[in-house]
């Protein structure tokens, strides 16, 4: 079994954690966080060994594997460390917070042919997964156009990014991975309501060689969202991510003449399926991935590369607002 630590113990490392003591897979033998008092009641809700300092606990433990769940600001830092220590790691998106540092934690772990993945959480969401095989098996064929919407209330502990870096980046990822591909060119928006430090909503029109996607986020509706729509020219697909549910509207239309002799496409009532998909936690299904690969080798689901090219468009949608202009990607 590999022995697995996490290090960052916050509002998602608690639930690396978490994951890793329910799981027959590993065994969690360290937890590291800064914070004394959060760093032991972890330790103490997952019968593991509590470590202040994340190196002593790298040297002492010598884990198999590891989760980095330290803010964004951190992940260079950390992830530096447990590559020259040659420890496989799973690094928390975004994979860095400039793509300077993204570059010098992907470059560092090839050369040291440490495996790294990245935890864009929701490539293992079983609706997305779903959604992604309607696509690949043309149910839904050429795709025209994805509409997003990621809102909800702002997360105070959130210090280091702001909407666009923190949350815009899961949709960018999940947008590549759909459409296989990256974008041409980002248009953005931004600005800042209820937070004056940093922007706490945007909206990104993202085109994908003609296919358009636009993305709206935010840290002040009051109620969480998190839809994903798409239209192809076969039909109609609503995903949401949280209750992991799936619609597929099949279209069902004719090309026909009308009495004038005009052209005229006639639509009936289309055809609605609501896909059967087993629910599961993502961030359960990631770590499972994660360990797989670490003990047979294979390669990462969501390699350092995407996680950089993710990073990349939505500090280009930054940019972008900054210039108020369009930004090749
Ligand atoms: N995949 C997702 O859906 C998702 C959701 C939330 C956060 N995240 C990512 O997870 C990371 C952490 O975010 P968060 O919301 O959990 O932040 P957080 O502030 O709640 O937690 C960070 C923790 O790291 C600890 N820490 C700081 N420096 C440390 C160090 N040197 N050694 C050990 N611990 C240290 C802090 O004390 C804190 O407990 C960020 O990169 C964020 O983008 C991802």
């Amino acid at each position: 079994m590999l022995k697995v630590a996490v290090i960052g113990l916050g509002n998602m490392g608690w639930h690396h954690a978490r994951n890793y003591f329910e799981t027959s897979e590993a065994e969690l033998v360290a937890v590291s966080d800064i914070n004394p008092e959060v760093c032991q009641k972890a330790a103490e809700k997952f019968r593991t060994r509590p470590y202040l300092n994340y190196q002593e606990m790298l040297s002492k433990e010598k884990p198999d594997a590891v989760s980095i769940v330290v803010p964004t600001s951190l992940h260079k830092k950390v992830a530096l460390d447990c590559i020259h220590a040659h420890i496989p790691i799973l690094i928390e998106k975004p994979i860095a917070g400039t793509l300077e540092e993204g570059d010098e934690i992907s470059e560092t772990a090839d050369k040291n042919n440490v495996p790294i993945m990245i935890g864009h959480i929701e490539r293992f969401n079983p609706a997305v997964l779903a959604l992604k095989e309607l696509i690949v098996t043309q149910k839904l064929d050429q795709v025209t156009s994805i509409l997003v919407r990621r809102v909800g209330i702002y997360p105070s502990q959130i210090k280091d990014a702001n909407v666009i870096i923190d949350i815009a980046v899961h949709d960018i990822d999940i947008c590549n991975y759909l459409l296989d591909g990256k974008p041409t060119s980002v248009h953005s928006k931004a600005g800042k309501a209820l937070n004056s430090e940093r922007a706490d909503f945007a909206t990104l029109y993202l085109d994908y060689h003609g296919i358009e996607v636009f993305i709206q986020v935010n840290w002040i509706t009051p109620v969480k969202i998190r839809e994903l729509n798409v239209t192809a020219v076969n039909g109609y697909a609503e995903l949401n991510y949280l209750t992991q549910k799936l619609k597929l509207y099949e279209s069902n239309y004719e090309r026909t003449f009308d009495s004038f002799g005009d052209f005229v496409v006639k639509f009936g009532n289309p055809n609605i399926k609501e896909l059967n998909i087993k629910n599961a936690e993502p961030l359960k299904q990631e770590l499972i991935s994660f360990l797989d690969c670490v003990k047979n080798g294979k390669k990462m689901l969501v390699t350092a590369q995407e996680g950089l090219i993710a990073l990349d468009i939505a500090l280009k949608a930054i940019k972008s607002c900054e210039k108020n202009q369009i930004v090749e990607v």
